[in-house]
């Protein structure tokens, strides 16, 4: 890719992904560009670290607008003034409708606490410890309109020990996450990891099964 990778990050809540990726095109491991970071949520710290990192920052809150309908179609219309080559959402706790996802097909990317597909939607880590499993993970996928279905792009997991609490699962998930964005983004913007228009993903030098397994 001759441009870097122009990104828009939408968050929600603490932006700790948000920082990972910022941190990793500080320091010269990403070559991408955050074109703005979208928030729906006014208090969000995600927003601090962006502007301390001068990022363009945008919130639609979501109770100014009557229905899902109203505030993705004002989203739509804001991200495609930016056109981005990718929508990262990172902790972004809205569900994007058909019509949204449409618009940005196979461009969507998002990060979901679980080995996908196995415990889709809230909660992941309770799930998990309330079934007795012994194996947990972070997904990285593509958002189709069904919610955490798309393809999946990059998984890690990990071990879930006897004892293990929630904040325990939701700690080491995180470790996981912040260097998997990173790695995805740059394998996509390296040209390694493709995604072609009818949503086909193509590793292209990265010697590995589908979906990735990450080995951090
Ligand atoms: C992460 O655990 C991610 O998997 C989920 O939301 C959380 C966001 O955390 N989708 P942060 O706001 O990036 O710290």
């Amino acid at each position: 890719m001759s441009e870097s990778l122009a990104l828009a990050v939408l968050i929600s809540g603490s932006g700790s992904n948000l920082q990972a990726i910022i941190d990793a095109i500080e320091n010269g491991r990403l070559d991408a560009k955050i074109k703005t970071v979208v928030c729906n949520n006014p208090q969000a710290h995600g927003l601090q670290r962006a502007a301390k990192h001068g990022l363009p920052t945008r919130v639609f809150d979501h109770r100014d607008y009557p229905d899902r309908e109203h505030y993705d179609a004002t989203l739509q219309q804001y991200l495609q003034s930016l056109a981005p080559d990718y929508i990262v959402l990172a902790g972004y706790m809205r569900i994007l409708s058909p019509a949204f996802i449409n618009a940005f097909e196979h461009r969507v990317l998002n990060i979901h606490p679980s080995l996908l597909p196995a415990y889709k939607g809230l909660d992941t880590h309770q799930r998990a410890l309330a079934n007795g499993e012994t194996r947990h993970g972070v997904s990285i996928h593509l958002v189709t309109a069904e919610l955490d279905d798309g393809p999946v792009l990059l998984q890690a997991n990990f071990p879930i020990a006897a004892g293990d609490s929630v904040e325990d699962l939701q700690a080491r998930g995180h470790r996981l996450e912040h260097q998997m964005y990173p790695q995805l983004l740059g394998w996509i913007s390296e040209g390694k990891l493709n995604i072609d228009v009818n949503g086909r993903i193509l590793y292209e030098q990265i010697p590995l099964e589908q979906p990735l397994h990450f080995n951090p």
